[in-house]
Formats: structure tokens, C-alpha cells, sequence
């Protein structure tokens, strides 16, 4: 008998090819007009989407029909078991930024930042700016959740854009036809408006699809501000922050932080540039803002 093939693991070259492509679907303000879901005519919108899916490389478009097929409610709630008792290490924040970094692609002539740099740029950008300290380390720890793939997990289980399981899809997340391939889609019971919730019940009751935010989220949840850990939870979930969807399952909590998930959203995206910061003169200055809010060893 024909065993029906393991979804492949690795459908991207590397993980900046879903960040380089939601940085096309979501371009900065006024950089582009290429941002699919702009009109408001329905129809017209549906043509600009269309657009968009046939201009994704065909790396992207597998990797999305792997994440909306596997990624259902019994897989995310597995992998919250899985991971989420936090047993596997204890490392602090700094040597877990140093065993991320083991990540390098350098496959891709046109990533030539490696994760521990991308994670400094997008704190250095934020510190810039003049915000609060608890920000500027939100932003350094927010991918570190990406230590996943080291553990073997596969790309789609670790990056994009996260969504509700067990409830109805939205069709503004991307790639919303790839849904139709999921069990969940052929369970009633999981595919109205609401599905397994309470209207108004608050995202922390809804399950998300897994990746390296929920991690993250869980990983730092006892150390930092709670408007930095909805930056972490939330960081992909952008057919919320950017698409405004799901709103019949907010509560106020939820509202009230969303702009501070807005706030984060620019460092992340738009912040990555060809100079690599000086990871050696910026240490000392990381690792007392990394003690005033962590412990030296932390739960992974
Ligand atoms: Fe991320
Ligand atoms: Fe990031």
C-alpha cells in the first residue's frame, strides 16, 4: 500500500522568504500601492487578491497550502502540550539570541543579516525612537521563538501569519483557498462565525494556529509588561492587526492593546537594513536591559 507522503519540512529556502513577503503584501505607507486588500468594492477586492496569490514564488505558495492544511485545531492545541510546559532548556535571553543565530541561511544573496541581527535592528530602531526600555526588549526577544526549527520543527509549524483554529476562516488571511484542504473545514461545528467560542470571549481563549509567537508569548509571559506581551502573541496575526477580522471575538483587553501591537508592527517589517549593527559594542548595553527584567536563566 502507497504510505501518503510527510508534508515537506522545508518549503522555503529560508525563513526571511515568508518576511519578505509579507513586507509585499503589507508594504510601509506610501512606499507602494501594491496592497491587495485596498478596495472596498468587494469584487474588486477579490481581483487584487487574485493578483497578489499568482505574483507569490512558488516556495511561498507551498509553504502557505502546508500551513493552512496541517495547521488545524488538534495540531495546534498538540503542540501547545508539546512545547508549552517550557522542560526542554533553561538558557538566558542572550545565549538563547546566540543559539538562534544558528539559523544562517546564506543561501540567499539578499539575507545578509542573520537572526541575532535582525532581532538588534529592530530593538536599536525602537530605542531610537525614544520608547520605554520593556519595548526596546520586546523587540530584541520577539523571533527568538524561531529557536523551534532547531528543535525539528517544520517551517509552516514556526512562521507565518497565525489565525483562529476552530472557528471560521477569514478569507483576508492570505491564501484563504489553501483552508479548504484542512479537516477542520469539512467540521460544521468548527466552521461558524464563532465555532468553539464565546462571542466577545477575549484571544487569549482562542487557540491560534502554532508558531514561534505563542512560544515566545509563554516563554517570557511571567517577565514582561502585558502591552509587550500582546506585541510577541500577536506579532503574525495580521488579518487582526492589519485587516481588522475577528472582531466578534475580542474582549476589551484585546482592544485596548491592539495598538500597541500596531506600535510594534513598522520596527518589525520595515526595519531591516544592509548594515549590520556592531553586536559587540551593543552587548553590555543588551544585557543589563536583558537583567532588569529577566532572570539569568530562563524556562525554554
Ligand atoms: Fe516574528
Ligand atoms: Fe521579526
Amino acid at each position: 500500500m502507497d504510505s501518503i507522503p510527510a508534508p515537506n519540512p522545508t518549503p522555503l529556502q529560508n525563513l526571511e522568504e515568508w518576511e519578505d513577503f509579507v513586507k509585499e503584501v503589507y508594504p510601509e505607507p506610501g512606499k507602494s500601492a501594491a496592497r491587495p486588500f485596498q478596495a472596498t468594492d468587494p469584487e474588486k477586492q477579490k481581483e487584487q487578491f487574485r493578483d497578489y496569490e499568482s505574483d507569490a514564488r512558488p516556495t511561498v505558495r507551498e509553504f502557505y497550502r502546508l500551513n493552512h492544511t496541517y495547521q488545524t485545531y488538534d495540531f495546534a492545541q498538540a503542540k501547545r502540550k508539546e512545547f508549552l510546559s517550557l522542560n526542554r532548556r533553561q538558557m538566558g535571553i542572550w545565549e538563547a539570541m546566540e543559539y538562534l543565530n544558528q539559523l544562517v541561511d546564506d543561501s540567499d544573496p539578499d539575507t545578509d543579516l542573520s537572526q541575532l541581527q535582525h532581532l538588534l535592528q529592530t530593538s536599536e530602531q525602537i530605542r531610537r525612537d525614544g520608547h520605554p526600555r520593556w519595548f526596546i526588549l520586546t523587540g530584541l526577544v520577539h523571533d527568538l521563538g524561531k529557536i523551534l526549527c532547531l528543535w525539528g520543527e517544520p517551517q509552516w509549524a514556526v512562521v507565518g501569519d497565525t489565525f483562529p483554529t476552530g472557528c471560521r476562516y477569514s478569507d483576508k488571511v492570505v491564501f484563504p483557498k489553501f483552508f479548504q484542504l484542512n479537516p477542520d473545514f469539512q467540521n460544521a461545528a468548527l466552521q461558524s462565525e464563532n465555532g468553539m467560542y464565546e462571542p466577545g470571549c477575549g484571544l487569549d481563549k482562542v487557540q491560534l494556529s502554532w508558531g514561534h509567537d505563542e512560544y515566545i508569548y509563554n516563554v517570557c509571559k511571567d517577565y514582561l509588561p502585558i502591552e509587550g506581551l500582546y506585541m510577541l502573541r500577536y506579532h503574525s496575526f495580521y488579518a487582526w492587526h492589519r485587516e481588522a477580522e475577528y472582531s466578534h471575538l475580542l474582549n476589551d483587553q484585546d482592544k485596548q492593546n491592539l495598538k500597541w501591537v500596531h506600535a510594534f508592527n513598522p520596527y518589525d517589517l520595515y526595519t531591516k537594513s544592509h548594515t549590520p549593527p556592531d553586536v559587540k559594542a551593543l552587548r553590555p548595553f543588551y544585557e543589563d536591559l536583558i537583567a532588569e527584567f529577566f532572570p539569568g536563566k530562563v524556562r525554554w
